[in-house]
């Protein structure tokens, strides 16, 4: 029984997850990406849906497949693109995790055709991308959670912090490159997660899967 109603903890409810790198063109054949492999986002869209949440995944390329029927698949390659799909979803969603790794910047002029090798020193202008998470934060009505991801290599717990209040988030999700077997593209994570009101909930390495399901359990325990 209790079984069955953590399984059937979100019914009702509508969880948006981004999760996945972003590709900035910089002409047909070339782009500027970055290495996550999307493992903690999709992580994340299985378990909302297992416990019977409506989720919307909006996902940059990587190699992965959602498998549960409850997940509805938004691909987009772009960080516009990302960010015109989660503007879309966000007003009608109850919880919002950005786990993506959106490109802060992307190429100002992309090349209509290939561009040939004809400098030697060779100048892309990039313009910073809108921060999605940072216009959600401003658009969140009552009732409405919504969490972040924050990466840092140092000054750890103070940028994160700062994220949390600047963004308007209800929690942040801090991901320590520090470790060994944690972060992008590995299987298992090791993550400090902050709320709001400040309660802070240490979670040791683990697979990504039981990280998603430690966050999922905070958030439900929110709802
Ligand atoms: N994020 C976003 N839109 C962007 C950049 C980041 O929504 N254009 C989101 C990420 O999905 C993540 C959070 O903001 O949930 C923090 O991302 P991070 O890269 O750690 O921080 P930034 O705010 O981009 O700042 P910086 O990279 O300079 O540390
Ligand atoms: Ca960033």
């Amino acid at each position: 029984r209790d079984f069955f109603l953590k399984c059937n903890h979100l019914s009702g409810k509508k969880v948006l997850i981004s999760a996945g790198p972003t590709y900035e063109l910089i002409d047909p054949v070339r782009f500027i990406g970055n290495f996550s492999s999307g493992k903690m986002g999709y992580a994340l869209a299985e378990d909302a849906a297992a416990r019977g949440a409506q989720v919307v995944l909006v996902s940059g390329p990587v190699g992965l497949k959602p498998l549960h029927p409850g997940i509805n698949l938004i691909s987009v390659t772009s960080a516009a693109q990302m960010a015109e799909a989660c503007f879309s979803e966000f007003k009608s969603s109850d919880i919002t995790i950005m786990a993506a790794a959106v490109a802060d910047y992307t190429v100002t002029d992309p090349a209509p055709v290939k561009i040939k090798k004809s400098v030697d020193k060779l100048t892309i202008e990039l313009s910073k991308t809108t921060d999605i998470l940072a216009t959600l934060g401003k658009q969140k009505q009552a009732g409405q959670f919504l969490a972040g991801f924050a990466l840092e290599t140092d000054n750890e717990k103070p940028n994160a912090l700062s994220k949390l209040k600047n963004k308007n988030l209800d929690m942040i999700v801090l991901n320590s490159l520090n470790d060994q077997g944690a972060g992008f593209g590995y299987d298992t994570n090791q993550v400090t997660i902050v709320m709001a009101d400040g309660v802070e909930t240490e979670v040791p390495l683990k697979s990504k899967k039981d990280v998603a399901a430690v966050i999922l359990d905070v958030i439900s325990a929110r709802q």
